[in-house]
C-alpha cells in the first residue's frame, strides 16, 4: 500500500548575498566558504515523487532526463534510507532551469523533502538541510526560509531570521538570457578551485567580507551590506576568469545592467548587484526605491524580463 503514495513538495532558490564557491571536500560536498544566503519567494521548484519499477524516471519540466547529478543524489538517498525503492520524479521550475537562478538550490531542497516524506523518515529541517547538501551544497540554505548561513566546512545550513526580518529587502532577478549553462557550477568551482592562483585569496578574503556582511546584516546598514554583495560576486567572478581555462558567465546584457546600477547609485539610489553561475543579474534593493529602480531599468533595457522577489518560505509539502 505504501509503494501507491504520491508525494509533492515545493522550495525556493537560495540567493547568496556572500557566495559559495569552492569544496572543502568533494566526496561530502563540504563547502569552502561561508555564504549568506536569502531563500527567495515567487520563484520555486515543485517535485513530485512516487514508486517506479526497475529504475529512477526524472521528468524535468515535463521532458524526460537522464541527469547524473540527480540519480547519484538519490543513490545516496537509497543508501541513507536503507531503501531499494526507485522512483518516478516530476519537477517543474517556474523560471528557467540551469540559467543560473540557483535552480539546483530549490531542486534538490524539494527532492530531499519529497524522499524524506515518501520514506516516511521523518527528518527535522536540520537533517534534510544536511541531505540536500549532498545533492547541492546551495541547496541546504533553500531548506529553511528568510536568510541563512551555511559556513565553511559545514554539513546543514543554519537559519538566522525569518521572512519577516527586513521587509522593505527586495531582489530583481534580471532575465539577461534564457539559455542553459556552458558549464555547471560544480566542474566551474573545481576549475577555480585547481587553477585560479587567485583562489587562495578568496578562500581567505571571502571570511573578513563574510563577517563584515554579518554586521551590517543585523544592523541592516544596506549601504555596508551592499558593498560587502557587489565584492564577494566579483571576487568569486575573479577566481572563474583566471581559471585555466577562463569561465565566463557574463553577457553583453549582464554588463548592462551592472552598469546601470553603477548609474543609479551615482543618482544616490542604494542598489547592489551580484551574479551567480551564469549571465543574469540579481539586484538587491530596499522597496522605497523600486519605482525609480524599475523605470532607469526598463529605460535602459527596454526588453529585459525580471521578476521581483522578498524573503521567502523553506521548503514544503503540497
Ligand atoms: C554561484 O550549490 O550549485 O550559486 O554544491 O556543486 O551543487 P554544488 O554547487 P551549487 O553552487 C552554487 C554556487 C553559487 C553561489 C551560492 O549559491 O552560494
Amino acid at each position: 500500500m505504501g509503494k501507491m503514495i504520491n508525494i509533492t513538495t515545493q522550495a525556493s532558490p537560495s540567493l547568496a548575498l556572500i557566495k559559495y564557491w569552492g569544496k572543502q571536500n568533494k566526496k561530502q560536498n563540504l563547502p569552502a566558504t561561508t555564504s549568506l544566503a536569502m531563500t527567495l519567494d515567487t520563484l520555486h521548484t515543485t517535485t513530485e515523487i512516487s514508486f517506479s519499477q526497475n529504475k529512477d524516471v526524472i521528468r524535468l519540466n515535463g521532458i524526460e532526463k537522464q541527469d547524473d547529478k540527480i540519480i547519484q543524489f538519490l543513490d545516496f538517498c537509497r543508501k541513507y534510507f536503507k531503501t531499494d525503492h526507485y522512483y518516478t520524479l516530476f519537477t517543474e521550475n517556474n523560471f528557467p532551469t540551469k540559467a543560473g537562478i540557483a535552480s539546483s538550490a530549490s531542486g534538490f531542497a524539494a527532492l530531499a523533502a519529497a524522499v524524506n516524506a515518501f520514506e516516511n523518515k521523518g527528518l527535522d529541517n536540520k537533517a534534510l538541510s544536511a541531505l540536500a547538501r549532498r545533492g547541492s551544497a546551495s541547496a541546504s540554505r533553500s531548506v529553511f526560509g528568510g536568510f541563512t548561513l551555511l559556513k565553511a566546512g559545514a554539513r546543514e545550513a543554519i537559519p538566522l531570521e525569518n521572512k519577516d526580518y527586513w521587509p522593505e529587502l527586495r531582489v530583481m532577478v534580471c532575465l539577461v538570457s534564457a539559455k542553459e549553462k556552458f558549464i555547471g557550477s560544480r566542474e566551474a568551482m573545481e576549475a577555480s578551485r585547481t587553477s585560479s592562483p587567485y583562489y587562495s585569496v578568496w578562500i581567505k578574503s571571502s571570511r573578513s567580507l563574510c563577517k563584515h556582511a554579518i554586521d551590517a546584516f543585523y544592523k541592516k546598514d544596506f549601504e555596508k551590506l551592499g558593498w560587502a554583495i557587489r565584492q564577494s560576486y566579483l571576487r568569486m567572478f575573479s577566481t572563474m576568469f583566471t581559471a585555466h581555462n577562463p569561465i565566463i558567465y557574463w553577457e553583453p546584457g549582464s554588463l548592462q545592467i551592472i552598469q546601470t546600477a553603477e548609474t543609479l547609485r551615482k543618482n544616490g539610489i542604494a542598489v547592489f548587484e551580484t551574479m551567480d553561475a551564469g549571465p543574469q543579474v540579481k539586484l538587491f534593493y530596499l522597496e522605497p526605491d523600486e519605482k525609480q529602480i524599475k523605470k532607469m531599468i526598463l529605460q535602459e533595457c527596454p526588453d529585459l524580463n525580471f521578476m521581483i522577489c522578498s524573503a521567502g518560505k523553506g521548503v514544503r509539502y503540497l
